[in-house]
């Protein structure tokens, strides 16, 4: 083994951890790095984890990285034989792959290099228009759900919104999508509403050609299929709408607490989407992060000053790679910035489609994406062994790196 591999699997991740075992002849570690940043199965409090803002305090992306440098630390005094320490390469996916890019910027010397698939880090203030993210969305649906999907989506929310209005028509509407708990109160429409757009977010993230299961189980080309089903009622009214909309149900996934202290990425829905029309206003997101977590956002401003915003030109050795199916390509690096600051872009691809394990219904721009991966870390590889060990060194590594791509992805 010549190189660690680290993993960030956070948010709705979708990298298989089942995968790492298979990466590396020889010892390997086989430890997805969610230890420290409240995701995944480990918490630094235990059950107490989210209990209390005590324990609370400590998910931060600042944290998270601090804790990754000690632990690369420990892992390379474990693992490395010689005096020269085994480089490690950081990988990971939406919020883990800001974490991996922010990794190698903050602490280039801990790294040699990062792929950071669908890493918003310019989703931030001033930075990417507000409304691009549920356009992607839009976008997505018009161009794959074929149809009135798009439109039928579009006209449901003032109908959600008139039919709600009384009790019956909000009794009406539970029964008709039969709803865990029934709709009661206006904030309850509230969160219905936007229980249904971060569906349709959450269906554009996840469009892969085939089957998977990491929010809740969804049929090859989920978007295609969702929108199939839209598209199936003939509906002339109101009621014939609610239930087309209502043909599939889905679950959701959330993060919320750094969304409300650090990682505040502002959205808004236009006239140009089929989302509700919504401006972005930070102080009622403020005031709604106060009610639901207890939290306020120190300002929109701290990612830009803690990690450059959009200014990388002190940073090196990371490749952004980015679907254009998914949302989040938004706020993503999609030009190269410089020699070793690489952008690749993957038109048919949704979330972190890269780092997914390998399928035959993979397209030719994933694959592609995944060799210019694997050349990137041979070059920095190169890098840090230096000629005089070169040859052999990077055939080995290579050769590693294949492998692991091959069966990983
Ligand atoms: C946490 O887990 C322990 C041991 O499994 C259990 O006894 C305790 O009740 C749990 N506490 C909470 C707050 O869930
Ligand atoms: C509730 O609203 C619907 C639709 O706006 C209307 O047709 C119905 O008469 C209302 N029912 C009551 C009890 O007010
Ligand atoms: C590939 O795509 C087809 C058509 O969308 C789908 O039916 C099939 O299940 C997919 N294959 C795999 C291996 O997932
Ligand atoms: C960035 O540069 C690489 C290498 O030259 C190239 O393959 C890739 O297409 C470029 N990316 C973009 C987004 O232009």
């Amino acid at each position: 083994m010549k190189f660690i591999i680290i993993f960030s699997l956070l948010i709705v991740s979708g990298i298989s951890t089942e995968n790492l075992k298979y990466t590396f002849e020889t010892k390997y570690i086989e430890m997805p790095l969610d230890h420290f940043t409240y995701y995944g199965t480990s918490l630094p409090f235990g059950n107490l984890s989210f209990t209390d803002l005590k324990y609370l305090g400590y998910l931060s992306s600042s944290q998270a990285l601090a804790d990754y440098v000690y632990l690369i630390n420990d892992l390379q005094k474990t693992y490395s034989k010689d005096v020269k320490r085994l480089p490690v390469v950081a990988f990971g996916g939406s919020y883990g792959g800001m974490l991996s890019a922010w990794l190698r910027m903050k602490y280039p010397n801990s790294i040699v290099g990062a792929i950071a698939s669908s890493a918003p880090i310019w989703q931030f203030k001033d930075m990417t228009p507000c409304g691009n993210f549920d356009r992607i969305v839009t976008n997505v649906f018009e161009a794959l759900g074929r149809g009135k999907c798009s439109l039928t989506i579009k006209n449901s929310w003032a109908v959600i919104r008139s039919e709600t209005k009384n009790d019956t028509g909000k009794a009406f509407l539970s029964k008709l999508w039969n709803l865990c708990s029934p709709l009661k109160s206006q904030d309850d429409v509230d969160d219905l509403i936007e229980w249904l757009s971060n569906i349709y977010i959450n269906l554009a993230m996840v469009n892969y050609p085939y089957p998977t299961s990491f929010l809740v189980p969804l049929p090859a080309n989920p978007v295609r299929e969702f929108c199939s089903e839209i598209n199936s009622v003939k509906y002339k009214d109101n009621a014939g709408l609610l239930n087309a909309i209502g043909k599939d149900d889905l679950g959701e996934a959330g993060w919320n607490f750094q969304a409300c202290t650090e990682i505040v990425m502002p959205m808004c829905s236009t006239d140009f989407d089929m989302f509700e029309n919504e401006a972005w206003d930070f102080k009622k997101f403020s005031d709604a992060c106060f009610k639901t977590e207890g939290v306020r956002p120190r300002s929109e401003d701290v990612p830009i000053l803690e990690y450059g915003g959009k200014d990388l030109r002190y940073a090196s050795n990371i490749v952004f790679s980015n679907g254009l199916l998914d949302p989040w390509s938004s706020g993503g690096v999609l030009s190269n910035i410089s020699d070793s600051i690489s952008a690749v872009i993957i038109p048919d691809g949704a979330h972190h489609f890269d780092l997914r394990a390998n399928n035959k219904n993979d397209s030719e721009s994933v694959r592609n994406a995944r060799k210019f991966h694997i050349h990137q870390i041979g070059k920095w590889l190169d890098q840090y062994y230096g000629k005089t060990n070169k040859p052999k060194r990077r055939e080995y590594n290579l050769l590693s790196a294949l492998q692991y791509f091959n069966i990983m992805y």
